[in-house]
Formats: C-alpha cells, sequence, structure tokens
C-alpha cells in the first residue's frame, strides 16, 4: 500500500497540538503549543481560557505541523483529531477545524480516542525503530493528569478494540502530582518538578498508606465475574500529604517559598532547590515513591491476572524517570517487555492521534461531519 501521510490535531487539555504521521509508523512533524503559562498562576487548567487559546493557536499549529513536513493541505491523505476524552470546549475547537479542514478539502476525517492516542505513541515509536513485531497479550497503563487507566490491548486485522481492566476510583495519578505540588507551591504541573526534586530527598522518609480497593461484589462467589479488577485511588495519599504539611508546621515555610518563586520570571530547578528545605524534599521523593510503587504493583498484578506478553507504559506521567527506571527492572524481573513513549510522546501530542487513526483509515472507519465533542469518552 502507498504511503499515507495523516494530519493529527489534539486540542483535549492544555496543548493546541498538530503532527504529520505516515503510515502509523513515521513522526514527520510535530508542533505542540503549550498553555502552561496562561494556567499557571491559577495552578490548574482554566477551561474557557484553554478554548480561548486552543481558538489563537490552532491555525499558525496545523500550518507549522503542515511545513516542517513539507507538507500542504491538498497534500495530506486524512484529518484525524481527538473526539475526547477531554474538556468540550477544548475539543470543540480542534474538532470544528478538522471537519472544516475535511469538507473543504474532501478529504476523510478521523475521530480518534484520545487515550487510544496515548497507546498509539507507544506503537508508533516502537515501528519507527524498526520493531514490527509485537506479543499479545498486550497491556497498557494509560497514567495522565486525567487518567489512570489499564487497558488489554487487542488487534484483529487492522482494527484494534481495549478492554479496561482497570481505573482510578478518584484522582489520577498525574492529577495527584498536580495537587500537591500546588499545596507544597512546586509550581504548575506539578510532576516534572516534584520528578526532578525528587531525587535531592530521601524517599523512605514519610510512610504513606494507600487506600486498598474493595469491590462491591468481592465475597459473592456468585457475582465475581471471571475478570479480575485492578482500580487505583490517588485522593488519599493527597490528603496525607495535607496532613503531613499542618502537623509539621510547613505552611509558613511553603508560603515563603511562593513569594520567592514569584519574583523570579522563570524558575529552575536550582530555584525551586534554593527554596526547599530537607524536610520538603523528603517529603515530595516519599510520595513520588509511594505512587510508582503503586503504580507498579497493581499494574503487574493485573499483567499476572491476564496472562500479559507485553507492557505499555504511556500518559504525562509517563515521562516520570523513576517510573520508567522501576518499570523497566520490575518488567525484566518478569520477563517482561516494557515499552513507554520518548518523553515527547509521553505527554499530550498529536502525532499520537495522527498515529492511532491510521488503521482506521485502512479500514474505511471514517467519522461523518456532524459528530461531537464526548468530554467523557470511554474507550473500547
Ligand atoms: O498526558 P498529559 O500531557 O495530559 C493528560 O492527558 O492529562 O499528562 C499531563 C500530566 C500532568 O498531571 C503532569 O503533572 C504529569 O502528566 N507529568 C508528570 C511528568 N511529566 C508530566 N508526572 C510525573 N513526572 C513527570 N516527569
Ligand atoms: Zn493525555
Amino acid at each position: 500500500m502507498a504511503d499515507t501521510y495523516i494530519l493529527g490535531i489534539e486540542s483535549s487539555c492544555d496543548e493546541t497540538a498538530a503532527a504529520v504521521v505516515r503510515s502509523g509508523e513515521k513522526l514527520v512533524s510535530n508542533v505542540v503549543a503549550s498553555q502552561i503559562a496562561v494556567h499557571q498562576p491559577y495552578g490548574g487548567v482554566v477551561p474557557e481560557l484553554a478554548s480561548r487559546e486552543h481558538l489563537r493557536a490552532i491555525v499558525p499549529v496545523v500550518l507549522k505541523a503542515l511545513s516542517d513536513a513539507g507538507h500542504t493541505y491538498q497534500s495530506v491523505d486524512a484529518i484525524a483529531v481527538t473526539q475526547g476524552p477531554g474538556l468540550a470546549g477544548a475539543l470543540l475547537v480542534g474538532i470544528s477545524y478538522a471537519k472544516a479542514l475535511s469538507f473543504a478539502l474532501d478529504k476523510p476525517l478521523i475521530a480518534v480516542n484520545h487515550l487510544e492516542g496515548h497507546i498509539h505513541a507507544v506503537l508508533l515509536e516502537e515501528r519507527q525503530k524498526g520493531n514490527h513485531e509485537l506479543t499479545f497479550p498486550v497491556l497498557a497503563l494509560v497514567v495522565s493528569g486525567g487518567h489512570t487507566h489499564l487497558y488489554l490491548a487487542k488487534q484483529k486485522d487492522e482494527a484494534w478494540s481495549y478492554e479496561n481492566v482497570g481505573r482510578t476510583r478518584d484522582d489520577a495519578a498525574g492529577e495527584a502530582f498536580d495537587k500537591v505540588a500546588k499545596l507544597l507551591a512546586l509550581g504548575y504541573p506539578g510532576g516534572p518538578m516534584i520528578d526532578r526534586l525528587s531525587t535531592h530527598g530521601d524517599p523512605k522518609a514519610v510512610k504513606f498508606a494507600l487506600s486498598q480497593i474493595k469491590h462491591p461484589d468481592r465475597n459473592d462467589r456468585g457475582k465475581q465475574s471471571d475478570q479480575p479488577r485492578v482500580d487505583f485511588s490517588y485522593s488519599g495519599i493527597k490528603t496525607g500529604v495535607l496532613r503531613y504539611v499542618e502537623t509539621h508546621n510547613m505552611k509558613e515555610s511553603i508560603d515563603t517559598r511562593r513569594k520567592a518563586l514569584a519574583q523570579i520570571a522563570k524558575p529552575k530547578l536550582e530555584d525551586y532547590l534554593a527554596n526547599c528545605d530537607k524536610q520538603t524534599l523528603d517529603l515530595v521523593a516519599s510520595f513520588q515513591a509511594c505512587i510508582v510503587e503503586d503504580l507498579i504493583a497493581k499494574t503487574l498484578t493485573a499483567a499476572r491476572a491476564y496472562d500479559v506478553a507485553t507492557l505499555f507504559v504511556t500518559g504525562g506521567v509517563a515521562a516520570n524517570a523513576e517510573l520508567r527506571q522501576r518499570f523497566e527492572k520490575a518488567g525484566a524481573a518478569e520477563g517482561m517487555p516494557v515499552f513507554f513513549p520518548s518523553r515527547p510522546l509521553s505527554t499530550d501530542n498529536a502525532a499520537m492521534i495522527a498515529a492511532a487513526a491510521y488503521p482506521k483509515f485502512i479500514s474505511r472507519d471514517f467519522a461523518a461531519l456532524d459528530f461531537s465533542a464526548e468530554a467523557g469518552m470511554v474507550l473500547k
């Protein structure tokens, strides 16, 4: 089959992104316009501001992705766009633009689930390295600011399908990183800074106990499904950090740090380090270690239960250095290969959307022009 060039568009949260990917296996261009600076003062994503920023950025971002790829609107074969899950107003910007392009250029339009995109970021990069062999069953941990999900990923002919075997009951892991960073005045988004600060603290200094998830039908053998579920919960540890801060009278030092960092235009790691005492560094290192430990333990529980051959770990939190190292070690000990996207493709991007669209292009699974954003879209 001839090479297929798909233009991907992603606008589900706080990154406006566009990319061109060839036949699901070669990243040709990848442009991400981050809105971090816009949301930073609020310590989290403000949906209205996100939509407005997407409107501003979408045309230049798409044009840059095309020109970086040496392509034009006319020369791509299809347009792919994130349908959900995400912020409805933010998704609508990408979708409306993609629909207009598809209509005006008379090119097929492909609607992609954002979570499927995160999974295909791994596949895209493995194929790009020449690794076309994949041993099933594949278990994918999608761990980001909005999601902590475990999926069994299956492929029949070209089409992929997914079975959810675990999810968070409350906060996503990335959300816990972001909220703890906000509480400790460590910037936004919190994951990358906690990742870097943690190497300077003692991960064993503070003990956190994570909530154990009990399933409602756990004692009723008749009702128990054959399929075990492995769920996560991260709102408790966030409260644990808050209680630690209160009982150790850390509020004052946090306020001092907040004020000091506010004076610096773009604070760097050294600025954060200069404004963090040992107690704070130990606290973030312990918090991170607890989350990483839990993600790995539960993913391995599911991997054993489903006799999985290959693990994928993807989504923004998959950029975390300790998570990657520990997963690689754990995978090696289990004799199970673990694949991650590169750091730039771990967080939100449109290359993953264009890659996930390729199997749908082959099976002509095109979207009608009247499809709409699905904020709570489920991956199946
Ligand atoms: O996949 P993503 O870009 O957006 C969503 O789909 O949510 O993930 C963003 C999340 C944020 O919560 C951010 O703090 C977290 O990923 N994150 C990290 C790291 N880099 C990004 N968390 C831990 N360590 C990192 N290095
Ligand atoms: Zn994401």
